[in-house]
């Protein structure tokens, strides 16, 4: 079978462009404006959106959104073939109910859910607790994707027999308890929902850490990668994640890699580069430099001098940060190795991609770069992040130009496939 590249599209975020008169900012909690951006998704044959989610709010730079699991089962309505993808953390859910609301979800839209599982690294101070370390957290997500996956596959397929004669309603030989007694969490079962139209929903990872790869190689058909800027470390990360998933016993096609990309696109390369930097006149320079405290380990940016270098030596080692540990990373190596020097830069970058990969460029460049990517082991698709919002027409130029474009040269299909998000993705349960 041909090998396709598989297409995610980001939802949400306030886009820092937001005083624009053309943005629509303002519909962040407009389920209309989600519908909308759906469709577009859809008719340009996206795989699956991808919902985010942050709980880390704070009054001085409150980020509105809208529940992800609330908002794509309302998008399920609305959509007939795309992906829904809802981040929800490990941290803050109890297992029995991630495993319900995703099984629900994927029943209403017929088979298209899928769970991103993301353990957070912050926002335990609105659920009274602390976050436990880095690596007890992906401990905890081990064991917790591990019995979501038991609960999900609690039901045989068929169980639902609604046999008049044998006033059966449940076969109950098809129907399972879990039985789960560890130290962290007791589950008796079954789940309260039917088995997944899909087989299972699908599983999605986000986090690079030495732990989140394992993590992600060993149980996530899906893994959203930070999108790296350069082409060597990117392939270095592919192959460490399939390789990982093969000492776990799985095939590696079987887990895609898909890294987050924020494309700058115009019709031609100096259009796309004058759009980008058309961008920075409108967006919050000072909250951008504050807000970076937080993905640099607590080391504050708030009062530093624009055009003076970054302060290396006051910047942590990557392995002593408890929060988003790999993002940091990727940020700290582009700083040592002098491709962000001053501060500025780096909060260009970061206000750009949130530290992923952000090229710029014509349709023609970016459909160029991307397939190298895919072409060259680097990549099985991508997750375009939300950052499109950030430009005139930013969505269109991703359904109307650039995924034509790459379909024009084969590297994606035609249309859907299958009724489910598995099958369009072309896995298989594993
Ligand atoms: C690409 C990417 C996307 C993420 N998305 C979310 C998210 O939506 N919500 C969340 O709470 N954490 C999210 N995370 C954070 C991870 O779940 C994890 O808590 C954090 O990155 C630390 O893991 P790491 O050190 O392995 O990167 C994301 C991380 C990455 C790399």
């Amino acid at each position: 079978m041909t090998r396709r590249l598989a297409l995610g599209l980001l939802l949400g975020g306030v886009p820092r462009t937001w005083r624009q008169p053309w943005s629509r900012a303002k519909e962040v909690a407009d389920l209309a404006f989600y519908a909308d951006l759906a469709r577009k998704a859809e008719a340009a044959k996206f795989d699956t959106l991808f919902l985010a989610d942050t709980v880390a709010t704070s009054e001085r730079s409150p980020q509105p959104g809208l529940e992800p699991v609330t908002l794509l089962s309302a998008l399920a309505a609305v959509t007939d073939h795309i992906g829904l993808i809802g981040s929800v953390s490990t941290s803050f859910t109890e297992p029995f109910n991630l495993a319900r609301q995703i099984a629900s979800l994927d029943q209403i839209s017929g088979g298209r859910a899928g769970w991103n599982l993301v353990t957070s690294a912050w926002g335990g101070e609105n659920f009274g607790i602390a976050l436990p370390p880095h690596d007890e957290r992906y401990a905890i997500a081990t064991e917790y994707v591990q019995l979501v996956t038991a609960l999900w596959e609690s039901w045989d397929p068929g169980a639902i027999v609604a046999d008049h004669d044998r006033n059966l309603f449940v076969d109950p030989a098809r129907v399972h308890r879990v039985d789960w007694n560890s130290e962290r969490f007791q589950v008796r079962g079954p789940l309260n929902v039917p088995r997944s139209p899909q087989g299972r929903p699908i599983i999605a990872q986000a986090g690079s850490s030495e732990a989140g790869k394992t993590l992600g190689a060993g149980y996530a058909d899906l893994v959203f990668t930070t999108g790296l800027t350069e082409l060597e470390p990117s392939r270095a990360l592919y192959a460490d994640l399939k390789q990982r998933a093969v000492a776990a016993g799985r095939r590696p096609e079987s887990v895609k890699i898909l890294p987050g990309v924020a494309p700058v696109i115009g019709s031609t390369d100096e259009e796309a580069h004058r759009i980008w930097s058309d961008s920075h006149e409108h967006f919050d320079f000072t909250a951008s430099r504050a807000s970076l405290a937080q993905q640099f380990g607590g080391v504050d940016f708030a009062g530093l001098d624009p055009d003076a270098p970054v302060p290396v030596e006051r910047l942590p080692a990557e392995e002593t940060v408890e929060g988003r540990r790999s993002r940091y990373g990727v940020l700290l190596h582009l700083i040592r190795t002098g491709q962000l020097r001053t501060v500025r830069d780096v909060v260009l970058y970061h206000a750009s991609a949130a530290g992923h990969w952000f090229p710029i460029g014509s349709v023609e460049r970016i459909a160029d770069l991307l397939q190298e990517r895919f072409e060259g082991g680097t990549a099985d698709g991508f997750n375009f992040l939300g950052f499109f919002q950030d430009y005139p027409n930013g969505l269109e130029a991703l359904t109307e130009h650039l995924v034509p474009e790459l379909r024009r040269r084969g590297l994606v299909r035609t249309d859907y496939e299958h009724p489910t998000l598995r099958g369009n993705l072309g896995l298989t349960l594993s």
